[in-house]
């Protein structure tokens, strides 16, 4: 079976209805990305970034996966895919993606503010327990913070990620901006003679000379064009 990675980004999500960050009206316009998403901003104001992302996940209880990530999935009965996204939403694993490595860690988890990478202190929550408080202590007894790779943190996963690339036949890069790294360095990770196509409904400068494949559409409409192609 041919190897398939897909590298996504918010854009994915956005016909499920997930506003993405840096189109118009976008997430960082209604919140500053330093108080929500920065280390610095959850020594501040920690009850504002607990705020804040459990209105990210009660979203998540509103919102359904778009025939783009069903599509996606679907690559699942030709190919051996790897899901690679920036998008801390579930709606891959609820279109049915097996094998998905969040980058930029997942809304469905929390962690300690101590530890964070610590996997010990690691829980996934169920949806009754999507509201966390002040006070809500992980294992080691310090505040749980979202499990959320913040700018300025390191992102672990971004070795998987490679391990996956360096193997791709095939990779599709789909609703990402690539203005974010380590993400948006995995093109050059890819080997040189696989297909490299890219589903976005603006212009993306890849930062690369590669050729790509663009099919300027969104998320659905454009995974339904590459399947004509791949498949
Ligand atoms: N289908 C596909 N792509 C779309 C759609 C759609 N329906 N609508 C918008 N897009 C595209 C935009 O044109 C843009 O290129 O999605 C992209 C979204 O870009 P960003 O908002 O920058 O999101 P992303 O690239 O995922 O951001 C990366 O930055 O803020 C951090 O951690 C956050 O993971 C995020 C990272």
């Amino acid at each position: 079976m041919k190897k398939v990675v897909i590298l996504s980004g918010a854009g994915m999500s956005a016909e499920s209805g997930i506003s993405t960050f840096r189109d118009a009206g976008g997430l960082w316009d209604q919140y500053p990305v330093e108080q929500v998403a920065t280390p610095e901003g959850w020594i501040r104001d920690p009850q504002l970034v607990t705020r804040f992302y459990n209105e990210r996940r009660k979203q998540l209880l509103e919102v359904k996966p778009n025939r783009g990530h069903e599509l996606v999935a679907a690559l699942e009965k030709e190919f051996d895919v790897t899901v690679v996204t920036q998008n801390i939403d579930n709606l891959h694993e609820r279109a049915g993606s097996s094998h998905v490595i969040h980058l930029h860690g997942e809304l469905t988890k929390v962690c300690s503010s101590r530890d964070p990478q610590n996997p010990h202190y690691i829980k996934k929550l169920k949806p009754k327990e999507y509201e966390v408080k002040i006070g809500d202590k992980a294992g080691d007894g310090s505040q749980l913070r979202p499990f959320i790779v913040w700018f300025g943190e390191a992102v672990p996963e971004i070795e998987t990620a490679i391990r996956y690339v360096e193997q791709a036949d095939i990779f599709i890069i789909i609703g990402t901006s690539l203005n974010v790294y380590p993400a948006a360095g995995l093109l050059h990770y890819v080997p040189a003679e696989a297909d490299v196509y890219l589903i976005d409904p603006k212009p993306v400068d890849t930062h690369s000379r590669r050729p790509v494949h663009v099919i300027q559409k969104g998320a659905s409409e454009g995974m339904e064009e590459l399947l004509k192609i791949i498949s």
